[in-house]
């Protein structure tokens, strides 16, 4: 399978959120990643509902929701109406993670579980299963353009053991710090779908930054 790139519009230019939305629509970038940042889980804020709402009505693409909230189950319908197709919830952020998986799903979307930095990738091995996505995390949650971790690599062929372990078909997701140093390496160690916002939007030639990521 040829690998995913998901941009992160954390970096986008929000005035100008059309014209970044329909730059990506004619990109080879087929999902689009939503960072919602509820400045409890992450020392952020990011966005909400209307914004999803507005995008959703712009692009076909794969809306690929990163929920860095606390208690994500208190809002998959809501995620649903606003147009996700991929919700993604962190397991530091869930008291029962099972329940929280199969809601996901039960609302039409395709259900990711992210780890951070500091989270070994054994903590998956009894919903590895259930998962459509597992998001690694290669910096700490919260900011774009930071420094991507090296443990990562270790993590993302960790992870795809434990796919091919089990009856799994979920997919590897990077995210925090990719460029086109890094991203053939994650991908030869197994990653599936690669997300980048600084590399691509603080660039004059975003589609070209895409290309380097493919
Ligand atoms: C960080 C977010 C990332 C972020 C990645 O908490 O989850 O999606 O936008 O940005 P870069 O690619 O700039 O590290
Ligand atoms: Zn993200």
């Amino acid at each position: 399978m040829n690998h995913i790139i998901s941009p992160s519009i954390l970096s986008a230019d929000f005035m100008n959120l059309q014209s970044e939305i329909e730059f990506l629509n004619q990109s080879q970038a087929e999902w689009i990643h939503i960072d919602v940042m509820d400045g409890v889980f992450v020392p952020n804020i990011t966005f909400g509902f209307p914004i999803i709402k507005q995008i959703r009505q712009q692009t076909k693409k794969v809306l690929d929701v990163h929920l860095m909230i606390t208690q994500p189950e208190r809002y998959i319908s809501e995620f649903k109406e606003a147009g996700a197709d991929v919700l993604t919830v962190h397991y530091e952020a869930c008291t029962h993670l099972h329940r929280t998986i199969q809601e996901i799903k039960a609302n039409g979307m395709k259900a990711g579980v992210s780890i951070v930095p500091h989270v070994g990738v054994s903590v998956l091995e009894d919903i590895i299963e259930e998962l459509d996505l597992v998001l690694i995390m290669s910096v700490n949650p919260g900011f774009g353009g930071q420094k991507f971790i090296e443990n990562t690599y270790k993590k993302v062929k960790q992870t795809s053991d434990l796919i091919k372990s089990s009856h799994s078909k979920a997919l590897i997701q990077i995210d925090g710090g990719v460029n086109d140093q890094n991203a053939k390496k994650l991908v030869d160690s197994g990653a599936d779908v690669l997300v980048a916002g600084n590399f691509i939007f603080k660039s004059e030639n975003k589609d070209e930054q895409i290309r380097k990521l493919l």
